[in-house]
């Protein structure tokens, strides 16, 4: 057990899907797994361990934004020995190219937190997806046709914010999404040597304020997970 997770050391597999809503944690636990067994109920933070074509997955909600998922984040890699960890989330379209309900895969990210200054404060620490999860996630999305995008997201502290009109400047640069957590995963995974990607499905836009009905997010969230799942075991 470790201070927000119940789980003891074995229930939770090297590999772990990790969406911000816990509830959508269940849902990928019942719909996508096999034989899920529950391993944590601390807040409310629902995580399973199940098979996925015969390979043990895991799979835990992380709450939002980068103080949360680096609480869950650490545990899981220093606690429980996981190794490959992917967000599966959700963003906002910063870029015209990006449509709702396409799939961005975040290369690297720009922050507006000083979560990773305060951590490491002799270096900037480029926050960086692992490079053979990225590129097997690409791979997948492809083979499947899903509208697939690559590249630098905004991972954000605010999701309302007053400089709204900042983040766009940043979309004209070339960074496609907005979400909340990204870049602290990808510095813990770096600290502690493990590998790990964000994957988010465009939930809304910030250009065009394009939106999604809620069926339309429910398709593109399975498309997204099953490349998420079919990354891990590849
Ligand atoms: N901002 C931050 N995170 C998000 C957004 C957004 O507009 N949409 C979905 N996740």
């Amino acid at each position: 057990m470790s201070i927000h997770i119940e789980a003891k050391k074995g229930e939770i597999a090297d590999k772990i899907l990790l969406p911000g809503d816990p509830l959508r944690a269940k849902f990928i636990a019942e719909n996508f797994l096999d034989n899920p067994v529950q391993f944590n109920n601390v807040r409310g933070m629902l995580g399973f361990t199940g098979t996925y074509k015969g390979e043990k997955v895991s799979v835990m909600g992380t709450g939002m934004g980068m103080p949360s998922i680096s609480i869950y984040a650490t545990e899981l890699i220093k606690e429980y020995g996981v190794r490959k960890l992917i967000r599966v989330g959700t963003a906002g379209s910063l870029n015209e190219k990006v449509n709702v309900r396409d799939l961005v895969m975040a290369q690297s990210c720009a922050t507006t937190s000083r979560i990773i200054q305060n951590d490491w404060r002799h270096a900037d620490v480029p926050a960086t997806s692992d490079w053979e999860l990225l590129y097997k996630a690409y791979n997948i999305a492809k083979a499947h046709d899903f509208p697939t995008h690559v590249g630098p997201v905004l991972s954000a502290d605010l999701f309302y914010s007053d400089f709204f009109e900042d983040n766009l400047m940043l979309g004209q640069e070339g960074v496609l999404a907005v979400e909340m957590e990204a870049a602290a995963l990808y510095y813990l995974a770096k600290k502690y040597h493990v590998q790990a990607l964000a994957i988010m499905t465009i939930s809304d836009s910030l250009v065009t304020s394009e939106e999604t009905t809620a069926e339309e997010r429910q398709t593109s969230f399975k498309d997204m997970m099953l490349v998420g799942l079919e990354t891990l075991i590849a």
